[in-house]
């Protein structure tokens, strides 16, 4: 799969927040993008995800050549997407099981063998490092920061898409978490070829998951790309030499 984003400006609320941004992301590659806070990483998500409360102002974003912008989240979905929250909600009374079944089976469009399906849920639950009952419990109700993290990720690892936007799937981890989370990921995006734009502050992750492509947005924009060598520059230099604030 491909996933162009072609000169795309939208924004939220009356405010132009993310001003002609292109981007290309190909199934089995992985993209990383960190800018400012408020620079307009998750907004940009947003939008790849056909959140209405975003407004697209200019250009499109295309999967393998057509333009998903008239389709709605669920279809978006069907085409093989995946997006992480940087926030994940609690959802009362939506058992994770029944959602997490519903989104296969519908994202699949067939029925799945129970057993299997479970057998697949415990094996990556187990990678994670995560207790049983939480697959119990409603989705992310009661969950700690960290907690809600793993979910998300083992959602991605359940509906193996084919191109995942994670926004900052590292935030809130504890140590022995990222380093599970990261490879887990990282081992699901080479056995499965999944595309993967990671929105992340911290390099730590990176030991991980090993980019192909690094992204700096700044005020909206993608101020400068290129590979791992610019995490190591920012992480000496900070974002001033892009936003000549001192
Ligand atoms: N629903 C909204 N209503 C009003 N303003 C919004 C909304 N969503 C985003 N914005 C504004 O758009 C700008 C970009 O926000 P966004 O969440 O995309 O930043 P970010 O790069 O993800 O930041 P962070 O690293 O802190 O997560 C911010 O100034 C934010 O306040
Ligand atoms: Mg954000």
């Amino acid at each position: 799969m491909i996933l162009e984003i072609k000169g795309l400006s939208a924004g939220v609320e009356g405010n132009e927040v993310i001003k002609d941004i292109d981007l290309t992301v190909k199934s089995g590659e992985i993209h990383v993008l960190m800018g400012p806070n408020g620079s307009g990483k998750t907004t940009l998500a947003n939008v790849l995800f056909g959140n209405p409360k975003y407004k697209v102002l200019g250009g499109d974003v295309l999967v393998d050549g057509k333009s998903i912008l008239g389709m709605k989240t669920n279809e978006r979905a069907k085409l093989g997407l995946f997006m992480q929250f940087q926030n994940p909600v609690e959802i009362e009374g939506l058992g994770f099981i029944h959602f997490m079944r519903t989104a296969k089976e519908t994202i699949s469009g067939s029925r799945i063998n129970f057993k299997e399906f479970m057998d697949d849920i415990k094996s990556y639950m187990k990678e994670l490092d995560m207790n049983d009952e939480f697959i119990n419990r409603p989705v992310n109700v009661g969950f700690s920061g960290g907690e809600r993290k793993k979910l998300e990720a083992l959602q991605m690892l359940v509906l193996k898409p084919s191109i995942a936007v994670l926004d900052e799937p590292d935030s809130g981890l504890d140590i022995d978490a990222l380093k599970r989370v990261a490879s887990a990921v990282s081992n699901a995006a080479k056995s499965s070829n999944i595309g993967l734009l990671i929105i992340t502050h911290y390099s730590r992750i990176l030991s991980y998951i090993k980019p192909d492509y690094v992204h700096v947005m700044i005020g909206g924009s993608i101020a400068k790309s290129g590979g791992i060598e610019l995490v190591e520059k920012l992480e000496k230099e900070g974002y001033e030499q892009f936003t000549g604030k001192q």
